[in-house]
């Protein structure tokens, strides 16, 4: 039995590597919905119609709620919804989209660009931040800005930003409004948090599967509502546990990625996982089930894991909350800190000496 298997990962366990408390962090997700709901409603924005549709811009943890709020909306988005994670808009950003500024810190330097790119287009703004240079420019302009908390890591932020978008969505009519759905949600992630969270059984999905995916690289398959949590997967696995982790989608990974799977035992004990939904094209299922069995023999584990609830917000946040405490247990196995990201702070410091 290997060592993963038998190391217990409840709250002492959880409580020995993470002295800043991220579990706590991602355990409040319930929370950070509702409060989240109640910021945006104080916030007092107007709505302001924007025929040009919705683009969230950020970076990294900013930056998934745009993905998310995308994909909860679904078919129920009525004009595009696009996330710009880079220095620039989409070039047919006007003076009828929507643009929302999205930056934890509010000192990230590609969405500082994008604000004053959006600006000089005379687009329609709207920031959602702590503060940081963001805030300050934002209140220069008189633009609405949607306030987070402080004191979390941009990551662990991800409800807060996930409403954020989704609310600014519905104000400029790019998709319906999902505030009750967000209110049930909330209390959904909440008894899955009392299920999945480290006062859970030890047999519990999250912490089974990490175990599964211990001392492998893991490689994250999305499809439909799924896609943009497979990337949340990759990202948290890369930061909280401190390890490689690859995010593709079907069907396209069976286009390409399927044939690498091949060469994978001659490198390193990679893993898959599927994250699977109740809503999905039956074509789409079938491709999972047969994927999985093809790369089975090169694969140091598989496994296909389901979202849970009704609505598409409700699964959606379902297999976010999943995925981070996969990353939280993962840390405890591997002993790590999950909340130092020196390397991205390393980077962000060398490009202010340039
Ligand atoms: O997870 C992280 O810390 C990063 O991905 C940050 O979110 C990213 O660097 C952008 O910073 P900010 O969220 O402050 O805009």
């Amino acid at each position: 039995m290997t060592e993963a298997a038998t190391t217990t990962l409840d709250r002492a366990a959880v409580e020995a590597v993470d002295p800043s408390g991220q579990a706590e962090d991602i355990l409040g997700m319930p929370e950070h919905l509702r409060d989240a709901l109640w910021r945006v409603e104080s916030a007092g924005l107007e709505p302001h119609d924007a025929p040009g549709g919705l683009v969230v811009a950020g970076m990294g943890g900013s930056a998934i709620g745009g993905a998310l709020a995308r994909s909860a909306l679904g078919d129920r988005a009525t004009r595009p919804i696009a996330v710009s994670r880079s220095y620039e808009l989409p070039g047919w950003t006007t003076a009828d989209t929507m643009v929302l500024c999205a930056s934890y810190s509010g000192d990230t330097e590609e969405t500082l660009a994008c604000y004053e790119a959006a600006g000089a287009v005379g687009a329609l703004r709207t920031v959602v931040t702590t503060g940081g240079r963001l805030a300050e420019l934002a209140r220069e302009d008189g633009v609405p800005v949607i306030p987070l908390p402080g004191g979390f890591h941009p990551r662990a932020a991800v409800g807060y930003l996930t409403v954020a978008a989704l609310d600014v969505a519905a104000l400029c009519g790019a998709g319906d409004s999902v505030r009750a759905e967000v209110d049930v949600t909330a209390d959904h992630v909440e008894r899955l948090v009392a299920e999945w969270g480290p006062d859970g059984p030890e047999d519990s999905l999250p912490k089974s599967l990490a175990r599964g995916l211990s001392d492998t690289v893991p490689q994250i398959a999305g499809v439909g509502l799924t896609s943009a949590v497979a990337y949340r997967w990759k990202c948290q696995i890369n930061e909280n546990s401190k390890l490689p982790a690859f995010a593709h989608e079907l069907p396209e990974l069976d286009h390409n990625e399927i044939v690498g799977w091949s060469g994978a035992p001659d490198l390193a004990r990679f893993s898959a996982v599927f994250l699977d939904d109740a809503d999905l094209h039956p074509r789409a299922r079938q491709r999972i089930e047969l994927t999985r069995a093809l790369i089975e023999p090169a694969a140091a584990s598989t496994f296909v894991v389901q979202t849970q609830g009704e609505s598409a917000t409700e699964r959606l946040l379902s297999l976010v909350l999943l995925g981070d405490l996969v990353s939280l247990y993962l840390a405890v196995l591997r002993g790590v800190d999950p909340g130092p990201v020196e390397a991205i702070e390393r980077l962000k410091e060398e490009l202010a000496r340039e």
